[in-house]
């Protein structure tokens, strides 16, 4: 017996799953039990070169759906992205009984439960851990390994691109756009970056993780976003005078019956295990009831990475297929409610650009107070109108910060709000 495979889409990621398999052709047929091959390849440019990918040319089709569908095919690998089509695919394969492997954040994290619903109705494997942090095995622990387990917070950096370009600023005193630029010309950040650095793709990832590691739904509209766009060198500069590090930090917690996710950056003290994650890598920190505090490292995105968990999948959906397991889709019973990122308690460096006169201090501080945010550290530097002041908080609601800037912003001797930024960890 063969299985076939129809993997939709034959780019970054899918010619390098075409390559691993080729490459790992005799490991994978005895660690299955049988050959897998390929059925078809979907692609949006038929007669494109497609140069030396070790493939039958004649394997193209521009026919997704028409090959989802041939009765021939016994798994589905999607590795195209974006929501339409690739959900029409995925529910056809899924409700016609054939194994999906998809690295589709975007759509998981809108539609996930609809996917799974999917999977159930058709009998169906549903695997998906290219979708977060590419190579690193993540979902997969989260899903069975920790199962036993009650996760309480996953903090991660899970977008390659902008801890690249922060790394960058860190190492070099860089600004954002000299950053983003040698992103773009190593060929991290795309064409079109917004994804990235607006938080959009860690947004996604966000949403995914929580589901998994709180057993319940969140989708990207529960998760609150906010860019790096905003993050000056003197940020940075500031952040290093705290002994703290800008990271481009993605926040899942739990607390009782409500749960939040966060997509933000934020200084973290240059001891914890983030700050050191550096250039385009990833890293997850999950904090557990039992197995305490466990952190996943790796490339979280390219084509040969993220084929490996592609393929990791693959030998684990036709295994059980040939086993006849039963598909076990990741438990969703826990109906937590999304805490408003307003009541989100966090810490704040916020900075100011006042005039050094006598009682400017004492104003801001009373504004502080006024709203209930009670200031941790203060410093000043430069004078005349060149003044600054940097206030450390300690923990307060982000709807008592906001109304606290915005009154900040206010007053005569506040020249400017020159930044506010999150701050986690202990410092
Ligand atoms: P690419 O843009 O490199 O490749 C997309 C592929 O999809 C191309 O082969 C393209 O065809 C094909 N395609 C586009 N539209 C259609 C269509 N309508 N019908 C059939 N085929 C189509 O994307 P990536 O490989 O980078 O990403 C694929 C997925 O993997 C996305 O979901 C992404 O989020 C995810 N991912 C990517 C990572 C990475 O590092 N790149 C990391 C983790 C996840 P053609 O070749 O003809 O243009
Ligand atoms: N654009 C993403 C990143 C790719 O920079 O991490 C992986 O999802």
């Amino acid at each position: 017996m063969t299985m076939k495979l129809a993997l939709i889409g034959c780019g970054t990621v899918g010619s390098e799953v075409v390559r691993l398999l080729h490459r790992q052709e005799t490991d994978l047929t005895s660690r299955i039990g049988e050959p897998i091959e390929i059925a078809g390849i979907a692609v949006r440019r038929g007669g494109r070169d497609r140069g030396d990918l070790p493939v039958d040319p004649s394997l193209f089709t521009t026919d997704a759906l028409g090959l989802v569908n041939r009765d021939d095919v016994d798994i589905v690998v999607e590795v195209v992205g974006g929501i339409e089509p690739a959900r029409e695919w995925i529910t056809t394969a899924l409700r016609a009984g054939k194994a999906v492997i998809t690295a589709n954040k975007a759509l998981l994290a809108e539609d996930g439960s609809a996917l799974a619903q999917a999977a159930v109705d058709g009998g169906a494997d549903l695997y998906y851990e290219a979708a977060v942090a590419g190579a690193i095995p993540l979902l997969r622990p989260l899903r069975e390994s920790l199962h036993g387990d009650t996760i309480h917070r996953v903090i991660s950096i899970v977008n390659g691109t902008t801890n690249y370009i922060l790394s960058r600023m860190t190492e070099t005193g860089a600004g954002f756009a000299e950053a983003l630029e040698e992103a773009s010309a190593l060929g991290y950040a795309e064409a079109d970056p917004t994804a990235d650095v607006e938080g959009f793709d860690a947004a996604a990832k966000a949403a995914i993780l929580a589901s998994l590691a709180f057993h319940t739904r969140v989708t990207v509209t529960d998760v609150y976003r906010e860019g790096i766009t905003e993050v000056s060198a003197a940020d940075i500069a500031s952040a290093a005078e705290m002994g703290c590090v800008v990271k481009p930090l993605c926040i899942a917690s739990r607390d009782g019956d409500v749960v939040s996710a966060r997509v933000h950056p934020a200084m973290i003290p240059r001891e914890h295990p983030l700050a050191s994650v550096n250039g385009a890598y990833n890293a997850v920190f999950v904090e557990a009831e039992a197995a305490g505090r466990l952190m996943f490292y790796g490339a979280g995105a390219g084509g040969a990475p993220t084929a490996s968990a592609v393929l990791g999948d693959l030998v684990a959906v036709a295994r059980n297929r040939r086993a006849g397991a039963t598909p076990m889709p990741p438990t969703v019973y826990a109906d937590l409610a999304i805490r408003p990122m307003g009541d989100v308690l966090t810490r704040y460096h916020v900075s100011l650009d006042v005039d050094d006169e006598p009682g400017v201090l004492a104003e801001v501080a009373s504004v502080f107070a006024a709203h209930g945010v009670s200031m941790r550290t203060v410093r000043q530097s430069g004078r005349g109108h060149e003044a600054v002041l940097v206030a450390v908080t300690h923990t307060a609601t982000d709807a008592q910060l906001s109304t606290t800037v915005d009154q900040l912003s206010k007053l005569d001797s506040v020249r400017r709000v020159a930044s506010v930024m999150r701050v986690e960890g202990e410092v």
